[in-house]
């Protein structure tokens, strides 16, 4: 062994790859994110280091939030939050399309750049665009004294550890929750009622436990990754706030297990990709126990007549009578359930990844950060 691989080995420890090791730093890294900023007297959060009064945070119409890949995804989740909580029209972009299209930046409008590294070229050159027309952003950024989290000057903080794993897992989730917490904020000075803020300031104490009993389930996710495994070519389909955890679980398998996936609105189906499912094309359906779940089943019907091979993320009380492989995930509050929905995704693409025997802390072709335009 050299020097460097007898490091590398004492740090990973028991687990077999350094994403291993983050997926399951989780609960730990989460409790402590959470750890004083939740305010139960009055049923919102802490937020200093975004450096915005009450007043501020009221005179935002818009939110728009930007980054690049997998921390573009977490946007699109936390984007669905922001509306769901404080129902301000809010949406993501990758920021390597913003900063080209000479952005219109409007001065109502809350800009939240997303970044893991803190140092993505793209994201820093998007954040400078934005303040050279005046426009206000802040960060939700892991990496303390990066340059985004500089720029921004203000922001949140992710408090996740290192990730060395060029496959992003820990820090995904708390964007996810760091989204959360400012949906919180911005809807408690608007009309977020106490109970509705009380009930998601429950459900987020609730995720590290919950994302602690889906890492226990690995074995049997394992067993489902068979149906995975062997396919060339893998769909993920999810509705609304299911979408982003769909195009999220087709982003991590592709990076570490070359496999190719793609993925869908559930609603898109007929549009198109129906064309593509056969008895050698699995899909991966995110089907959330919400108000949209007969929809959602009704999608699982279209490919299963199709003998397209089905994984579903789901939870226990949802009834599906097509034969599927299922990943039940423990119930929180309906607006938290997708960024739960991610973990297995995780695991799920870590055990097709190590079937195929891929290098999981490298993957071909990919840099952790990427500092060049
Ligand atoms: C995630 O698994 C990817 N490696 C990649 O998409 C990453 O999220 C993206 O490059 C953004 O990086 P950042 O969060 O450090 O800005």
């Amino acid at each position: 062994q050299t020097v460097d691989a007898e490091a590398i080995a004492a740090e990973i420890g028991e687990h077999a790859s350094f994403m291993h090791k983050e997926m399951f730093e989780q609960p730990e890294s989460l409790r402590r994110m959470l750890s004083g900023r939740l305010d139960h007297r009055f049923a919102t959060v802490r937020l200093d280091g975004l450096g915005l009064d009450p007043r501020d945070l009221r005179s935002f119409k818009r939110v728009k939030a930007i980054g690049c890949g997998s921390a573009y995804y977490i946007g699109q989740l936390g984007a669905s939050l922001i509306e769901d909580l404080a129902r301000i029209p809010a949406d993501a972009e990758p920021a390597s399309e913003f900063r080209y299209r000479n952005p219109i930046i409007e001065p109502d409008t809350l800009y939240v750049a997303v970044s893991q590294s803190g140092e993505t070229a793209d994201t820093l050159f998007a954040v400078q665009e934005i303040q050279r027309k005046g426009g206000h952003v802040v960060g939700l950024v892991n990496v303390v004294g990066s340059s985004i989290a500089r720029a921004c000057g203000g922001g949140i903080y992710l408090h996740a550890g290192p990730e060395v794993s060029v496959a992003s897992t820990k820090v995904l989730t708390h964007m996810g929750v760091g989204f959360a917490m400012l949906a919180v904020l911005l809807g408690r000075v608007r009309d977020l009622s106490h109970s509705d803020g009380a009930r998601i300031l429950a459900g987020l104490e609730r995720i590290p436990d919950q994302v602690r009993e889906i890492l226990d389930r690995e074995a049997e996710i394992g067993a489902v990754a068979d149906v995975v495994a062997d396919a060339t070519s893998v769909f993920f389909i999810g509705r609304v706030r299911g979408y982003p955890v769909a195009r999220e679980g087709a982003q991590k398998l592709k990076e570490i297990s070359y496999l190719h996936a793609e993925a869908y609105p559930s609603s898109e189906l007929k549009h198109g990709p129906l064309a593509l499912i056969s008895a050698e094309m699995p899909t991966v359906a995110i089907v959330p126990d919400d108000e949209l779940v007969d929809r959602n089943i009704g999608a699982l019907h279209e490919v299963s007549a199709r003998q397209g091979p089905l994984v579903v993320v789901t939870h226990e009380a949802v009834e599906i009578d097509v034969e599927v492989a299922r990943i039940d995930v423990p119930k929180n509050e309906r607006e938290l359930d997708p960024l739960l929905m991610t973990v297995p995704l995780q695991l799920l693409a870590h055990q097709v990844a190590t079937r195929l025997g891929r290098d999981i802390d490298r993957p071909r072709n990919l840099a952790k950060s990427v500092t060049v335009e």
